[in-house]
């Protein structure tokens, strides 16, 4: 049994010897946080938060959900861990648990033990199967840390990678954004020309072996499409024989208020990638589903790719018991019920604040977007002052608001409100009386 530490002790240690992510190191001073529970956490110095954004948008169930942490213990006792080579009951178990809720034609597993690995995992599958090599992605996207799904991100993440980010033949196409058309056009009237672009690249490229989004845009601020986008993507992809992969790392298990977000278009993939929600985060699983199409390549030919962890008993079992409490607590209709309300009240806050230029989001997954000025809609920080380690604004409001008990995601000049599908109104409430406080912090400095 290790010694107990004093907080400041845990905090040196963690600040001096590990790395915080995506950041620069100096001024980072990590909070020690002791426990978890429900749409809480709780600080070394007794204080509780509410989770208004899940963590990283992945404690889908509310922390220390019982039925998962039992589901660990007891896969630990009975068989945590063999090769990837042999079949196990929990596999069995979960594949046919994934059989019943992803999209429809998704029909052969890998397991990985993160987003970023599920989406390597896609693009090597996409390239081996189609024998093309080039992958389309968006800008204002994540897909992930790793180099080929780093090289994918059209996000400042990136950056620090390039050239080397950029694995042969991945290119940007343009993200869909009606509050802020990147090719400054305007829904409806556009007819989608953000796809009918995406259209002119395939054409105009050669070796096109897939596509892939986010269907709703998650850190970059929850960019939803219009219902016409992925309908029309998909007859794209399939005019040009191209694969369509929907990463669905933060928008799986029910957080737009369907199983999978695709779903809302009634659009199957031929690729769906997912993580986070899985699990509800307890224990780290990615999934990389495909159609029996692509299956039936690697039938005779050789499956060239693999972990270690893949299929690890230990990341399954936590899958299948946390689908189950999905289903019993019906957390897709509740998030739907449930996001009405978040929507109306981050809708009336629009309405008191000069400093939200734009609130926009599906079931229980938001977005509240901060402009300098609603004219322009110019934000108050760019992702170049991000890297450069500026202050950002909305860092200023979420630690106004951490100070009031509320935890939200902040990103850029955005935040992301995603909490555990298990709140409440009032808890929803508490959320958004923090941020209306905190948001002064922006009002007093927008321009407009
Ligand atoms: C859409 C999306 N894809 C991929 C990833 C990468 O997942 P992970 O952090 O588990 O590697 C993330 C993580 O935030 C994500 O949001």
């Amino acid at each position: 049994m290790t010694e107990p530490m004093a907080s400041a002790e845990v905090t040196e240690l963690t600040r001096k010897y590990t790395y915080g992510t995506w950041r620069r190191q100096r001024s980072w001073n990590p909070l020690h946080l002791i426990d978890a529970e429900g749409c809480y956490f709780v600080d070394a110095a007794g204080r509780r938060y509410l989770d208004f954004s899940a963590q990283l948008m992945c404690v889908t169930l509310g922390h220390k959900n019982a039925a998962v942490v039992e589901a660990i213990a007891e896969q630990a006792r009975q068989l945590a861990y063999v090769a990837p080579g042999y079949a196990t009951d929990v596999r069995a178990q979960l594949t046919k648990v994934l059989l019943e809720v992803l999209p429809k034609g998704l029909e052969k597993f890998f397991f990985t033990t993160s987003g970023t690995e599920a989406n390597e995992a896609a693009f090597k599958i996409a390239r081996m199967a189609t024998g093309k090599t080039k992958i389309i992605s968006r800008y204002r996207s994540y897909h992930g840390s790793t180099m080929g799904s780093i090289a994918a991100t059209g996000d400042a993440r990136r950056w620090a990678m390039e050239p080397a980010g950029k694995i042969p033949g991945v290119i940007f196409a343009p993200e869909v954004n009606c509050y802020k058309c990147p090719i400054l056009h305007t829904y409806p009237s556009c007819d989608i020309a953000c796809a009918q672009y995406l259209e002119h690249m395939i054409e105009n490229e050669s070796d096109v072996a897939a596509v892939i989004v986010e269907p709703v845009v998650g850190t970059n601020g929850v960019l939803v499409p219009p219902k016409e986008y992925m309908p029309k993507l998909r007859k794209i992809c399939d005019t040009h024989e191209v694969l369509l992969i929907a990463d669905e790392v933060m928008t799986g298990w029910c957080r737009t208020g369907k199983w999978f977000a695709m779903d809302h278009w009634g659009v199957a993939p031929d690729i769906l990638t997912t993580a986070k929600g899985i699990t509800n985060a307890a224990i780290p699983l990615g999934l990389c589903a495909t159609t029996g199409k692509i299956a039936s390549y690697f039938e005779d030919h050789f499956f060239s790719h693999g972990h270690t962890y893949e299929a690890h008993p230990l990341t399954l079992a936590p899958a299948i018991a946390s689908i189950n409490e999905m289903k019993r607590m019906s957390l897709c209709e509740r998030a739907v019920e449930l996001g009405a309300h978040l929507g109306q009240k981050l809708n009336e806050l629009k309405s008191r604040h000069v400093s939200i230029g734009d609130v926009r989001g599906i079931g229980l997954f938001w977005a509240v977007d901060l402009v300098r000025d609603r004219t322009s809609k110019a934000p108050f920080n760019t992702a170049s002052e991000k890297v450069a380690g500026k202050p950002l604004v909305v860092d200023r409001i979420a630690a106004r608001m951490m100070g009031n008990g509320v935890f939200i995601q902040a990103w850029m000049s955005h935040f992301v409100i995603a909490p555990p599908l298990i709140i409440t109104k009032e808890e929803i409430d508490t959320g958004v009386a923090a941020l209306d406080e905190a948001l002064k912090i922006a009002d007093d400095e927008a321009e407009n």
